[in-house]
């Protein structure tokens, strides 16, 4: 692998794999702009609709790059890199991000980087010089993924656990759903949570007694769906942040447990959260005092780095191109692409 150093003064880094439309600048050590686009389009389908995604990435991508580019205060031809996201997500979303910046990566002779958009979540722990000791394991819990991840060095994943079913951040959204609170449900219920009784109502907590690391999610949603319609419209709206916080705890408990008892198993001091519900008050909190009680450390992004942004597909893209990495331009979009899979994919 060639070591190109310091080159890449300005990077560029977009991502367009599900409604979020974002470009950011970044540097090796800072981020200058991470401009986010949220897609109103969806709401009145309660869920993103793939063709609406990709229309709506198409007449958003050029404007949210020139403000991106203008909040860092450089233009186009300072650019020395470019990443993007190519997979997981919805296909044409993907792709107009992936032909964009392969476009662009053309016509000013730079180089680029594709990108897993879970490997952009690992290394939003890295945006702005934070600094994340290896090895370390990571927690990503998104609305696309739960999985625990043992990291040993940059670019170099071991997927130790994983759901079976729901990711997390899908179980948050469909019992707001449930509970018909605005999409996406994962931030009003970390709301509504903090005014609950979290003892009000014990919710399962699934493969706790495994010694693997799997998660499984769809019992807890199944659980709170039966309690909903036996409680009735009534009690449920009297207790709502109860039933909020009460489903939290069981789905964070559940995370929080598995994730130190793997970095205990590995001999791992170091535990990394990552992907949207890294933003989760409850989750936050409660990693850092079980990992405290057995000497680990815990780091997370950034809030505004936990959802999806740009600055942090940038980021992973510039550990590529440090290394000499460079994407070829017959890259394709995947859109259930695995982590460490990319590798094989580009080779
Ligand atoms: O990483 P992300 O922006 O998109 C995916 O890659 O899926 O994650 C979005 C997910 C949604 O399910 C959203 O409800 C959840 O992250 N989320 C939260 C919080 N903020 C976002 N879940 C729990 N608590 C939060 N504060
Ligand atoms: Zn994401």
């Amino acid at each position: 692998m060639v070591d190109v150093g310091n080159r890449f003064e300005y990077l560029l880094g977009i991502e367009t794999s599900c409604d979020e439309t974002s470009a950011a600048v970044i540097t090796q050590h800072k981020v200058l702009s991470n401009i986010i686009s949220s897609q109103s389009v969806h709401v009145q389908f309660g869920g993103v609709v793939p063709e609406l995604a990709s229309r709506a990435h198409l007449s958003k991508v050029l404007p949210i790059v020139n403000e991106a580019l203008q909040n860092a205060h450089i233009t186009l031809s300072q650019l020395s890199g470019l990443a993007v996201t190519c997979g997981p997500g919805l296909i044409g979303a993907l792709l107009v991000g992936l032909n964009y910046v392969k476009g662009l990566s053309l016509a000013l002779g730079i180089p680029y980087a594709a990108v897993n958009h879970i490997e952009g979540h690992i290394y939003a722990n890295f945006l702005n010089d934070q600094s994340l000791p290896f090895p370390f394991l990571c927690l990503i819990v998104s609305g696309g993924h739960t999985q625990v991840v043992l990291i040993r060095d940059h670019l170099q994943y071991q997927i130790i656990g994983e759901t079976r079913d729901d990711a997390a951040g899908e179980a948050f959204d469909k019992v707001a759903k449930l509970l018909n609170l605005s999409y996406p449900g994962g931030p009003e219920i970390d709301r509504l949570a903090r005014m609950g009784n979290s003892s009000f109502i014990e919710f399962p907590r699934a493969l706790m007694k495994s010694d693997q690391f799997d998660f499984s999610y769809s019992g807890l949603k199944t659980a709170v769906m039966n309690y909903i319609r036996e409680a009735g419209q009534q009690k449920v709206g009297a207790h709502l942040s109860d039933i909020c916080a009460s489903f939290q705890r069981a789905a964070v408990e559940v995370l929080v447990k598995k994730t130190v008892q793997a970095a205990r198993t590995f001999q791992i001091r170091f535990i990394a959260l990552a992907g949207g519900v890294a933003a989760n008050s409850l989750l936050r909190n409660w990693m850092r005092e079980e990992a405290a009680k057995f000497k680990l450390q815990v780091f997370f992004p950034e809030l505004e780095f936990c959802t999806d942004n740009a600055a942090m597909i940038a980021r992973a893209g510039l550990q590529y191109l440090q290394q000499g990495d460079f994407s070829p331009l017959d890259v394709n979009a995947f859109p259930s692409l695995r982590l460490g899979q990319f590798s094989q994919v580009t080779s």
